[in-house]
Formats: structure tokens, C-alpha cells, sequence
């Protein structure tokens, strides 16, 4: 049994602190002390220590949307793992299409990003997908393989069966609507099978698949019915405290059914 996640990124839309404290203080008051869905909020990076200090009395976890490939050193312009974890933080974000496209990350920096979380105890979201839309499956399931190949280098199964992977089809991200949730569902699995073939089954069975790209409450339902996805990774629609936290039920019902 995977635990169900939920995790939302502010990404550099709330930069004020008031209104990032508020946002923060919003999910707190709405699902902070839900049990059944482990949730994680990723804020902007100059308001990471103001939602860290609400957060850390909710069972919402702070992640953050970046990290460095190294604890320490000279990284001008860098966020070190150790900020994070002396602030209780424990996820981290890695290789968003954002990151991928804007700042030209690499697959090799991205994999050496990862292995830096994990050494240092933070769970890395894994972003992977595919840039051009496509129902070419074959397709579609080798450049997972691929990019799992080169992100997850010489980390082993029990490693790797810590990090959530986020399915993010750049199609679908910052868009008006959401990969169907027939695509996110083939996808899954394929995904899943990927890893089972680089892996094992065991560690297959053990990660963690969630989808994002346009996710909002209209699209969680469907999104979510499958066995292979986890969760949902939202971002722009969930920036109303109401909204997200009816998607954390929608996700938490979901899961509950199965
Ligand atoms: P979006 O962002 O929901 O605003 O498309 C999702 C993401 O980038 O994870």
C-alpha cells in the first residue's frame, strides 16, 4: 500500500510574505491536520523561512521548488539542502519543465540534485514527462525509461523507492486543462512498468506517481481513479486555500474507495 500525497507549489506567483503567510495559514486552518493524505507545500523562495514557521505546526510538510547539487560551497545564487532541513523541511522539488527549459538544467545535474536530497533525508519530487503532446505510447514509455535512466543514475532500488516521481507533461503545465485522465492513467503504468525494468518489481510497486499540469478540483476525480496514480501535484488552481483542500478529499475519497 502507497500512502496517497497531495503537494502544491506556489511557484513565483506569491512573493509577498503576507500573502504567502496567508495562503500558508489557509491550508493549515483547512486540512493541517489531515492523516490519511501526506501533503507538501512548496513556496517561493524568499518567503520559504515565513511558511516554514506555520507550517511546522501542521502535518503539512515544506518543500521547496529547488536545491543545489551540493550542501555547501560557492553556488552563487543557490538554496542548500541545509537551509531546508534546519527549517524541518523534507521534500524537494527536481528537474520541473520549468527548471528543465528556463534555466537549461540538465539530466546530469538534475540526477546529481537527487542524490544530494537523498543522502541528506529529503524526498525528492522527480519531474519527469514528455514535452510534445503525443499518443505514441511506445514512444512515450522510452523517454520515461530514458530520463529515469539518466535522473535516477546510481541511486539503487531502495533509494529510488523513496523519491515521488511528478508526471508533468509540459503540454499540460501552466495550461488551461489537464492531461485526460486516460492519458495520466496509460502513462502510470507505463511509467511503473519503466521502473520495474530499470529496478524491480518490488521498488515499482514501493514509488510513488502523481500527476500534475493543470490540476484542479473539475479534473481530480477522474485523474485519480487509477491504482497507478498516487496523487496530484497542483499548482496555479489550487492557489485558494478552498480549492485545495477539496482536493485533498477528492484525492483522500479516491483512495479510500480503492
Ligand atoms: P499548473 O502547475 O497546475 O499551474 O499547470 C503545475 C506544476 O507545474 O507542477
Amino acid at each position: 500500500m502507497r500512502n496517497p500525497i497531495v503537494g502544491i507549489s506556489l511557484k513565483m506567483y506569491q512573493n509577498r510574505i503576507d500573502a504567502a503567510r496567508a495562503f500558508a495559514h489557509g491550508i493549515v486552518e483547512e486540512v493541517g491536520e489531515e492523516t490519511k493524505i501526506e501533503q507538501f507545500m512548496c513556496p517561493g523562495m524568499g518567503v520559504i523561512y515565513s511558511v516554514a514557521m506555520i507550517l511546522k505546526e501542521s502535518r503539512i510538510g515544506l518543500g521547496v521548488q529547488n536545491i543545489a547539487p551540493t550542501v555547501n560551497g560557492a553556488l552563487t545564487g543557490e538554496f542548500s539542502v541545509e537551509s531546508l532541513r534546519d527549517m524541518r523541511g523534507s521534500y524537494a522539488e527536481i528537474g520541473h519543465i520549468e527548471r528543465r527549459t528556463i534555466f537549461s538544467e540538465t539530466d546530469e545535474l538534475i540526477n546529481q540534485k537527487v542524490r544530494v536530497a537523498l543522502k541528506n533525508d529529503i524526498t525528492p519530487v522527480l519531474c519527469i514527462g514528455e514535452v510534445i503532446k503525443t499518443d505514441d505510447y511506445a514512444e512515450i514509455k522510452d523517454l520515461m525509461k530514458k530520463q529515469l535512466f539518466l535522473d535516477l543514475f546510481q541511486i539503487n532500488g531502495e533509494e529510488a523507492a523513496r523519491v515521488i516521481l511528478a508526471y508533468e507533461p509540459a503540454w499540460a503545465v501552466g495550461k488551461t486543462s489537464a492531461a485526460s485522465a486516460v492519458h495520466v492513467h496509460q502513462v502510470h503504468r507505463l511509467i511503473r512498468e519503466a521502473v520495474t525494468e530499470l529496478y524491480d518489481q518490488q521498488t515499482a510497486e514501493k514509488i510513488r506517481i502523481i500527476y500534475g499540469g493543470s490540476v484542479s478540483p473539475e479534473n481530480t476525480p477522474l485523474i485519480v481513479s487509477d491504482e497507478n496514480v498516487d496523487g496530484v501535484f497542483v499548482g496555479r488552481f489550487g492557489h485558494d486555500p478552498k480549492r485545495y483542500a477539496s482536493i485533498v478529499e477528492i484525492v483522500k475519497k479516491a483512495k479510500e474507495r480503492a
